[in-house]
């Protein structure tokens, strides 16, 4: 806790902050301040310190802590906020947390997990210092068919997001932002860059059994942000990547998660009534529309249906047309590939 308060000071002062005014400030001895300071450094920090003006925060590797979320974050938000340093999965953790009565907008994050989840089953790769792995809580009570658009619009408070930060850092880095390849959204949330998948999000739902009104819907948001090529396996190296991969940059981890906790507050208070604040996000940065795509209703068992991505309609299902029959339909679930997998 030492240790976070301080990074919380040394984050606030733009100038120098002597040893003495922190522990004043935290009422709590030197040796502690000098202690924190050390294992501050250990962790990646660059902490200058000089004689008769004490310290200065220089670099931060934006680990994903409470002490780095809190120079992105108000107090009141980090209230609903869970930092774990290894979980099985945030989104699992988030439905414990639900069941035992945790507020709208309650946000999980992990630093790794041990057994993240993908859609349909499968895993999801969560390496340690990596990437971030964020579930958002929203306390609803649509039915479900009134809340199947919200991975949507989730996709496109991730994309910008995305850009958002990818933008600020290559400013900072005196790199030319328009040089920035295009975030893109694989409908229905996938989050691609030059081809490659950085993103999945996987929602889900719990039902009050007697009326069948939703109760809480879980946002999970897996991001590859830090990762070498050699952090993914083979078989998935090919069709995943991540930021730094694709920008060039490592990007802080801790800002671009409290940037989609922005966003994600955003949605929730714009969510189910102003779709025209997504719509038009989703449509520009749409992947497929226009392209012949690869329609499946299993992934893993059937192969795909060939069709084209006509548009993207106002409810956010793709509109198809199938290549063997002809027949042009909606399609409001599933899964679709570029490329035949
Ligand atoms: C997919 O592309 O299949 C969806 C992946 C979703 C992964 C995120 S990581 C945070 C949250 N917790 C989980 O266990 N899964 C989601």
């Amino acid at each position: 806790m030492t240790k976070e308060k301080v990074l919380e000071i040394l984050h606030s002062s733009k100038n120098y902050v002597s040893g003495e005014k922190m522990s004043n400030i935290l009422n709590i001895s030197r040796a502690a301040i000098n202690k924190a300071v050390k294992s501050l450094r250990e962790e990646g920090y660059e902490i200058d310190s000089v004689n008769n003006r004490g310290y200065k925060l220089l670099f931060s590797p934006g680990n994903l802590t409470r002490g780095e979320l809190m120079a992105y974050l108000s107090p009141e938000r980090m209230e609903k906020v869970v930092c774990f340093e290894s979980i099985n999965s945030t989104n699992l953790k988030l439905s414990e947390l639900a069941v035992s009565g945790a507020e709208d907008s309650m946000t999980v994050i992990a630093n790794e997990q041990t057994r993240g989840r993908g859609r349909r089953g499968r895993s999801f790769s969560s390496p340690k210092d990596k990437g971030l792995y964020l579930s958002y809580l929203m306390r609803r009570s649509e039915t479900p068919k009134d809340v199947t658009g919200i991975t949507a619009w989730a996709a496109v408070a991730v994309e910008r997001a995305i850009e958002n930060v990818i933008g600020i850092q290559a400013k900072e880095e005196g790199r030319d932002p328009g040089a920035l390849p295009d975030v893109l959204i694989k409908w229905v949330n996938d989050i691609i860059i030059n081809s490659k998948k950085v993103c999945g999000i996987l929602t889900e739902l719990s039902m009050e059994g007697e009326s069948r009104y939703v109760n809480s819907l879980i946002i999970g948001i897996g991001i590859n942000i830090n990762e070498e090529k050699e952090d993914f396996s083979e078989d998935i190296r090919e069709l995943a990547s991540s930021l730094f991969l694709e920008t060039g940059m490592k990007i802080n981890r801790a800002r671009l998660a409290a940037k989609i906790i922005e966003e994600l507050d955003g949605l929730n208070r714009a969510f189910p009534d102003k779709p025209e604040l997504y719509l038009r996000d989703y449509r520009d940065h749409s992947l497929v529309t226009g392209k012949e795509i690869f329609v499946y209703d299993n992934i893993e068992l059937s192969d795909g249906r060939k069709a084209t991505a006509l548009k993207i309609n106002d409810d956010f299902s793709l509109n198809v047309r199938f290549e063997d029959t002809g027949e042009i339909t909606d399609l409001s679930s599933g899964e679709v590939s570029i490329r035949p997998m």
